[in-house]
């Protein structure tokens, strides 16, 4: 089995590092902002966020979302948030912990949530500047969309920041989250930081900083190729290469829905929906998504080139 290993350093990105730097640098001044990090699955929102909130100097990071739960459990991504504003906040603890909540009768208890998470983030950000990290919104549940959007407006005259990230591609309009995402975008202090793949000399950087040597121009024209700029593709090949100087053969690149760039399209590889990586090994269409799955249906594809095209669509114009 091949082992990921990711960069030490952050590659590129320094324009939205300078952009979240302003941010932040607004927040201090109790201009409260909003910025929506968006981008395709492995392009690099974790790692931006968490490379910036490391660097942060004169804030507090409270983090929380990426969980991806099957079932809409209230506030279950935010929890750890809550639990850290209730320590931060005493006085608002009653209001934001599971075992405090108020029984089915009381209609006010969401209201009563809300309005407690907004007085605890306020007098927690008087102490010390606050950055509020929301990972992975397209997973969230009705309640968390709605604590999301409630703060998001509630920061505004407060030294808060507020980081969102979420998938480009789950963005599918008919989805609640992509109807939030449009109004929290429109917010006069939001601001949208789409991820754009990494360029030619970046994806060389990255491999450098992973395996020590730089590679060759043929290596990284491959690996540009087949992962198209995406961080997380790019270290998955390199970890199925195995070497710094092999790149895995296969003659069909699979990729998730939406996740084909333009270059793609004019080298002629084809985007194929995730879910058919899972048909492809377990014989069933997915009823959920999920990355890890997605990724071995294509690293088997890519490794071994055993990729049936009888079983896809042909309606999708397999090349
Ligand atoms: N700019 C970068 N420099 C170095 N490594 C990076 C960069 N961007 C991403 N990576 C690496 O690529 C991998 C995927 O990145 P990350 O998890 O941040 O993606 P993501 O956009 O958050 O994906 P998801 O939507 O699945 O949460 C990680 O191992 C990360 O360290
Ligand atoms: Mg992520």
């Amino acid at each position: 089995m091949s082992r990921r290993i990711s960069s030490p350093q952050l590659i590129g990105r320094a324009a939205e590092v300078a952009a979240l730097g302003a941010a932040l640098a607004d927040a201090q001044r109790g201009r409260g902002r909003l910025v929506l990090v968006e981008g395709d699955a492995g392009i690099g929102k974790t790692r931006l966020v968490e490379d910036f909130t490391a660097q942060a100097d004169r804030a507090r990071v409270l983090a929380g979302g990426g969980i991806p739960l099957a079932s809409d459990t209230p506030y279950a991504p935010v929890l750890g948030i809550l639990q850290a504003l209730a320590r931060l906040h005493p006085a608002a603890a009653g209001g934001l912990l599971p075992q405090e909540a108020p029984g089915r009768a009381d209609p006010f208890g969401p209201t009563r949530l809300l309005a407690a998470a907004a007085d605890a983030v306020r007098a927690v950000a008087a102490q010390t500047p606050l950055v509020l990290v929301v990972e992975d919104l397209h997973w969230a549940d009705a309640s968390t969309r709605g604590l999301v959007s409630f703060l998001a407006r509630a920061v505004r005259e407060n030294p808060v920041l507020l980081l969102v990230t979420v998938r480009a591609e789950e963005l599918d309009p008919a989805r609640p989250v992509s109807v939030l995402i449009g109004e929290l975008a429109r917010l006069p202090h939001a601001e949208r930081l789409v991820l754009a793949p990494l360029e030619h000399a970046e994806v060389a950087a990255l491999v450098e900083a992973i395996t020590g040597v730089a590679p060759s121009a043929r290596l990284t024209g491959q690996l540009v190729q087949r992962a198209a700029g995406n961080p997380f593709f790019t270290e998955e090949l390199l970890a199925a290469g195995r070497t710094p100087s092999r790149c895995p053969r296969r003659s069909v690149t699979c990729w998730p829905r939406g996740q084909r760039s333009s270059r793609q399209q004019d080298s002629g590889c084809w985007v194929r929906p995730r879910c058919w990586a899972v048909r492809c090994l377990t014989g069933y269409w997915p009823r959920w998504r999920s990355r890890r799955i997605w990724t071995m249906g294509w690293l088997r594809q890519s490794v071994t080139g055993c990729w049936n095209p009888a079983t896809m669509d042909t309606g999708s114009g397999i090349r």
